[in-house]
Order: C-alpha cells, then structure tokens, then sequence
C-alpha cells in the first residue's frame, strides 16, 4: 500500500501540530477490558506518532495527555494514568534521545504528585540538549487555567511597576502564556470522534485547521498523522482575507 508520507509537501508542513488524543477508554472498553488498557496501548500512539512527526521534520508536536478536568475522573483511573506517565517517561527517554526528540512540559505541574514531578523534571533535563522535534506534553493543562494564570502573572507585574496596563499587546500577552516559545499551531487533530476543543490550545488555535477522526487514539498512528497532513495541504487558509488575495500573493 503506498504511504500518504509520499503525497507530502516538505516545503508546506506544519511547524506545529497539536494532537487530542481521545477514545482510549472506548478503545478499551470495545475490547471488554478497562480504561487504563486503554491508556496503555495509546503509549505505542504517542510514540509512532512522534517518530513520524520526526522523520518528517515537523519542529513541535503538542500531546494533550491529561486535562485540569481530568483530575475529576475516578481516583483509580488518575492513579493509573499518573503510573503509567511515571513508567512511559522512564522507558522513553532514551528512545527520546536516540531521535533527537527534545521534552516539554506545558500545565500546572505543581498538580502532579512528587514522584512524577520529579521523573518528568530529569526527562527534560535529560533530552534538553537534543535539536529535533520538540515533543511538548500537556499535563494538567487547560486553557483556562493558562489564561487565569497569565493575567496574575500580568497584573503582579503591573502592581510592582515592571509592566504598564498600556503596554500590553498580543505578543505581550503571548509572552505570559505557557506556549510563549512555540508557535501557534497550524494543524489541530481530535481522535475519538469528538467534534470539541476541550480546553485545549483555545487562544493559539484561533486560525488553526481542525482535523477530527472517528479512529481511537491507540488506533491513530504515523500513517494517520500522515493523512491529516495531506487533509491540511489541501486546504486554503484565508486569514480572514479573501481567496483571491490569499492566491494572488502565491
Ligand atoms: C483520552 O482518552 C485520554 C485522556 C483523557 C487521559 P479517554 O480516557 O478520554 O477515552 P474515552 O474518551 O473515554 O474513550
Ligand atoms: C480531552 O479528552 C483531554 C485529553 C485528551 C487529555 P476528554 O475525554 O477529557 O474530553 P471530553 O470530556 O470528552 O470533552
Ligand atoms: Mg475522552
């Protein structure tokens, strides 16, 4: 079967592209097993994913691994996932660095309990020095927790003078957002056949293209990811100008 990879514009990729890796639970329960079987098996996802990411040479890929909402999910089901991220990352790192793969974290990681904190700082220590695809995992975030975040950060500058409410624009309000040294992204991928955002990436996603597939994340991988960049490059992205401007200055 020919790969969608040989349909690819490398000269149009998307620099960034955020994945919301949903329908592990149903995945799981399909199957007559438990959620966390589910989890389990979206961990091959998450690395082909980020393999194909890589080969291709896309600069940021944005991983939606645990929601502020997801804190509210059954105790035993936090308590697995929490294992599970403990585990994954200490299995991982080294394949990490074998890609030149380069961690990030973006959430309230304060949230998490001590031994993931601290198994998550090494691994960024750890792959800080790689150059390839930067992997940026998002862990206890929301974008309403970032913003209400952001604005606190703003308004204790403002309040010991080091920032003028006049002063803020949209780059500066960028700059207090847990993104503040990634790009926006161009392309947005929801498996599990929801049609919603969920908290994620709200502000960075204003134009980005929004990609939704029925498949469950543990069966989404880099030859899917691949499809979905195909779906991207064939789409016009206007900007809220018009299509003949967008093809004029082509
Ligand atoms: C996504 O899969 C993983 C997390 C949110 C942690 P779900 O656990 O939401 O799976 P479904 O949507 O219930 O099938
Ligand atoms: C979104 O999935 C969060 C992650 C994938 C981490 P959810 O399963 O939490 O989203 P909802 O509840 O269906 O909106
Ligand atoms: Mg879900």
């Amino acid at each position: 079967m020919q790969s969608y990879k040989q349909n690819i514009d490398l000269s149009n990729l998307p620099r960034h592209i955020a994945i919301i890796m949903d329908g592990n639970g149903r995945w799981a329960k399909e199957k007559g097993e438990d959620r966390l079987y589910g989890h389990f098996h979206g961990v091959n996802s998450v690395r082909s994913v980020a393999e194909g990411a890589s080969e291709l040479g896309v600069e940021f890929l944005t991983l939606y691994a645990f929601s502020t909402e997801n804190w509210d999910r059954p105790q035993e089901e936090v308590n697995g996932l929490m294992e599970l991220l403990i585990q994954t990352i200490r299995k991982e790192v080294p394949v990490l660095n074998k890609n030149n793969i380069r961690l990030s974290v973006i959430g309230d990681l304060s949230m998490l309990p001590n031994d993931a904190q601290a198994e998550m700082e090494e691994a960024l220590k750890e792959t800080s020095k790689n150059i390839g695809l930067n992997l940026v995992l998002a862990l206890s975030y929301s974008s309403r927790w970032e913003l209400v975040n952001a604005v606190k950060k703003i308004a204790e500058d403002i309040e010991s003078g080091k920032l003028k409410a006049n002063d803020i624009n949209q780059s500066v309000l960028e700059s207090y957002l847990a993104t503040s040294n990634i790009p926006d992204p161009e392309l947005m991928i929801r498996t599990g056949g929801e049609h919603r955002i969920s908290n994620f990436l709200l502000y960075q996603s204003a134009y980005t293209e929004l990609y939704f597939t029925d498949l469950k994340w543990p069966d989404f991988d880099k030859e899917k990811l691949f499809e979905a960049i195909c779906d991207f490059q064939n789409r016009e992205r206007r900007f809220g100008k018009t299509g003949e401007q967008i093809k004029q200055n082509k």
